[in-house]
């Protein structure tokens, strides 16, 4: 008796984010968002490896809630969800920014239980993180086939429409929507429509509208793990881009509006100063006091949750709540 082991396919349509990422986007970027009056820098670059270790800490804390209530929400409802994506036989379960695949596997794990026909498509940005899913999948699900693909969003649906023509469901968890703009949320979904048809669904999770004290807490942490993570994004700065930030010198902020139900992250100046970026090629002045926007996290109801999938050509389908009902996933089907 012999055993071969073959290692999952993995698809790499992107190696940006692995150490070896576009630095001229990033100084681009950074350089745009801080010549603006009100000075902001794009949330997509936290996650460098020291960021994506603190967001890991995030998780942990007792005030961030939103990882928890979504693996209850999983948890309570994987019987459930499971039935409704296996309903009509054979589908693409595809995770888009499925990272280390915490909550999924609980959607796996069921869906194997049930036996259902499906193939697993997680999709993520950094490579390191797609080849240690496959590794542990292979350990822990070695019947699920498994095939990973790293890139940008659009870039693996524009890759699954061409390559997977089966039914597709696809995951989109964690509240990630709430971190674009109104009208970058509408044309994200949209956009992910275009690439799907009839039969096909998309589950999303979504954090509620609660206690604003409850949500400032989540990212204001007493530990102090979330102002680290945030002003890592100035030390990133300083170490890929050659800038002299004074790192000791900003502050995290964050704010809630209960009325827009939008979290605000701020890196504040503290004095007044100048920062070198070297290979954006450009001297930022900052007045004492002087705000960077960083994030926006939006939080939800779900009529507003319902109409925004209506409005990107989505029907809502089914709601599944955690048990205090601050998070929800709420599964979508296209007629
Ligand atoms: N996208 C996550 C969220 O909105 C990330 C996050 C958690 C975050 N805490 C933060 C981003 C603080 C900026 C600042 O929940």
């Amino acid at each position: 008796m012999y055993i071969t082991t073959t290692s999952s396919p993995m698809v790499e349509l992107s190696r940006q984010q692995d150490g070896s990422h576009d630095l001229t986007a990033f100084a681009r970027d950074v350089a745009e968002g801080l010549r603006q009056p009100r000075k902001t820098l794009p949330s997509r670059y936290f996650y460098d490896g020291t960021g994506s270790r603190l967001f890991q800490q995030i998780m942990e804390l007792p005030e961030y809630y939103l990882t928890r209530s979504e693996l209850e929400v999983l948890t309570q409802n994987k019987y459930e969800m499971a039935q409704q994506f296996s309903r009509q036989g054979f589908f693409h379960l595809i995770d888009l920014g499925a990272g280390d695949a915490l909550k999924t596997k609980i959607l796996l794990k069921e869906l194997s239980n049930q036996q259902s026909e499906f193939d697993y498509v997680p999709v993520d940005i950094s490579g390191d993180a797609m080849r240690q899913l496959s590794g542990s999948l292979r350990q822990e699900l070695p019947q699920l086939r498994v095939e990973a693909v790293v890139g940008e969003y659009f870039q693996a649906l524009e890759w699954l429409q061409e390559h997977k023509s089966e039914r597709k469901v696809v995951l989109f968890l964690g509240s990630n929507i709430g971190n674009f703009r109104p009208r970058e949320s509408i044309n994200f979904l949209s956009s992910i429509r275009s690439y799907l048809r009839p039969g096909d669904q998309l589950l999303m999770g979504v954090d509620l509208r609660k206690n604003p004290e409850v949500i400032l807490k989540a990212y204001s942490d007493a530990s102090g793990v979330t102002a680290a993570f945030n002003l890592n994004l100035l030390h990133r700065i300083n170490r890929e881009l050659g800038a002299d930030f004074n790192v000791d010198q900003f502050c995290h902020h964050a704010l809630y509006d209960p009325q827009e139900g939008v979290m605000r992250s701020f890196l504040v100046s503290k004095t007044n100063q100048e920062v070198h970026i070297q290979k954006a090629g450009v001297t930022v002045h900052f007045d004492a006091w002087e705000a960077i926007h960083t994030e926006n996290s939006c939080k939800y109801t779900i009529p507003q949750v319902e109409e925004l999938g209506r409005q990107c050509g989505f029907k809502p389908a089914s709601v599944f709540y955690d048990s205090r009902k601050g998070f929800a996933d709420v599964l979508f089907s296209i007629d």
